[in-house]
Parts: structure tokens; C-alpha cells; sequence
């Protein structure tokens, strides 16, 4: 049985571990950034452990409405490099969800579903939060060069979901389209760049 639960200093190399084997590789966080964020604000951070080991990590800050209102905005600007040390704010209004991540063996059994509702059912019991946001990823936008990020947002499946399967991850699961933002994270290849703010109910 998969567990959930909220990441200490020791669970940083298997949340690196994770990371590296579910990301591609230049959005990997490392392991010095994973080991910031729990530092910086352990019980935003939460694992997946199947029989002892870590299968996934989902990771989240407290930021304002300001953060999000610089231009240009970027992951890099929005989580100070992926640490969080001048980002998180003790009592920021937002709970923002920074990346969710599955090691591929685990992939497809719920566990990253579990792992986002696990992080909004926190957010919602933390006094002062009004809003949680997460940048996702348009992670198929790249096969499409010929639409513009609003072309490629319309898309649906056969059976009517949004046919990106990252952005349908949140948006079949209660999340609203905020924005997209193009040159959020020029490394993203996949998703040529663009980040999507995506919201769930608070
Ligand atoms: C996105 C991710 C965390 C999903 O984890 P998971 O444990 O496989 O997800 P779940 O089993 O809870 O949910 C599966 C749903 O996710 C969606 N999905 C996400 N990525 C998918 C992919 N690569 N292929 C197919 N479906 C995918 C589908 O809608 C699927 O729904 P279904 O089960 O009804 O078909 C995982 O694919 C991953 O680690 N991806 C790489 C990192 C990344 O891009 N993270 C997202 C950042 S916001």
C-alpha cells in the first residue's frame, strides 16, 4: 500500500531520486534544492512510500499576489531558483504547488493524484491561505509547432478531456486555467517554454 506523508531532511536523496527519474533532466530539481525546501518549509513538502521506498514528491511554498505579478515571470524568479529560501513566505496568502513528481514504475496507480489532493487538503487547513496556485506544464505542445498556446489549450479528446495529459491531470480534477505565460521556463522544451497557472478551490 502506497502512504503519504510529509517529507524530513532524511526522505532528500529519494525525493532526489525521484525527481531525476521522473523529470526530464534539466527541470530535475537537485537534491541541494530539495534539501532547501525542507528545510525552508518541511510540511509543504510531501512523499509517496511504497514498501519503504519513495515512489513520488510533491512540493509547495507560501507566496503573495505580488510574486506572480513581476515581469518577466519566471520558475526560476518565483521559487528562487528552485530553493525557495527568499521565495517562501511564512504568511503567504497563496500555497503554491511547485512540481509534482512520479518515478515511472509507480506512474499511472494514483499516486500522483493522491499526492496533489494530499498537499490541497493541507493547504486548506492552514489559517491565512485564500488561493492555491501551481504553474503545470502544456507537456505534448511541443508535436504541436503549427498552434498557438491558446490553439493548443482548446484541445480535447475524443472523450472531451483536455487532450494535454499533464494539463488534464489538474484540469479533470477540479483545477480552473489561470494564465499561460510564455518564456516561464526557456528549458522546458516539451512545453516550449510555456507555464500554465492553473487554481484550485481554496
Ligand atoms: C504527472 C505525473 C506526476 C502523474 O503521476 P501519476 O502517478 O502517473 O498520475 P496518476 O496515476 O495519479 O494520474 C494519472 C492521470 O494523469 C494524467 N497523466 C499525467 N501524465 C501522463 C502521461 N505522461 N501519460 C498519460 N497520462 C498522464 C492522465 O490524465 C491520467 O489519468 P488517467 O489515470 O485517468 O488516465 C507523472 O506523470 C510525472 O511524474 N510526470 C513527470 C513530471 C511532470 O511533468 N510533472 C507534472 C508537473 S505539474
Amino acid at each position: 500500500m502506497i502512504t503519504y506523508r510529509q517529507a524530513t531532511l532524511d526522505d532528500v536523496d529519494g525525493m532526489a531520486e525521484v525527481e531525476a527519474a521522473s523529470w526530464p533532466r534539466s527541470l530535475a530539481a537537485s537534491r541541494k534544492a530539495i534539501a532547501d525546501r525542507v528545510s525552508v518549509f518541511a510540511a509543504a513538502q510531501w512523499v509517496a512510500v511504497l514498501d519503504g521506498r519513495i515512489i513520488g514528491a510533491a512540493f509547495a511554498q507560501r507566496i503573495c499576489l505580488q510574486q506572480l505579478q513581476t515581469t518577466p515571470l519566471t520558475y526560476e524568479y518565483v521559487t528562487d531558483h528552485g530553493t525557495f529560501r527568499k521565495t517562501h513566505l511564512s504568511d503567504g496568502p497563496i500555497y503554491q504547488l511547485v512540481g509534482v513528481g512520479v518515478a515511472p514504475a509507480g506512474q499511472g496507480m494514483g499516486c500522483g493524484r493522491a499526492l496533489i489532493d494530499r498537499q490541497i487538503e493541507f493547504a486548506r487547513g492552514i489559517d491565512g491561505i485564500t488561493r492555491i496556485l501551481g504553474f503545470t506544464r502544456p507537456v505534448r505542445f511541443h508535436q504541436f509547432p503549427q498552434l498557438s498556446i491558446e490553439e493548443y489549450l482548446k484541445r480535447r479528446s475524443e472523450s472531451g478531456h483536455v487532450a494535454d495529459p499533464v494539463l488534464s491531470f489538474h484540469l479533470d480534477s477540479g483545477a480552473r486555467l489561470v494564465s499561460s505565460h510564455a518564456d516561464f521556463r526557456p528549458n522546458d522544451h516539451e512545453s516550449r517554454g510555456y507555464g500554465i497557472l492553473i487554481e484550485y478551490p481554496a
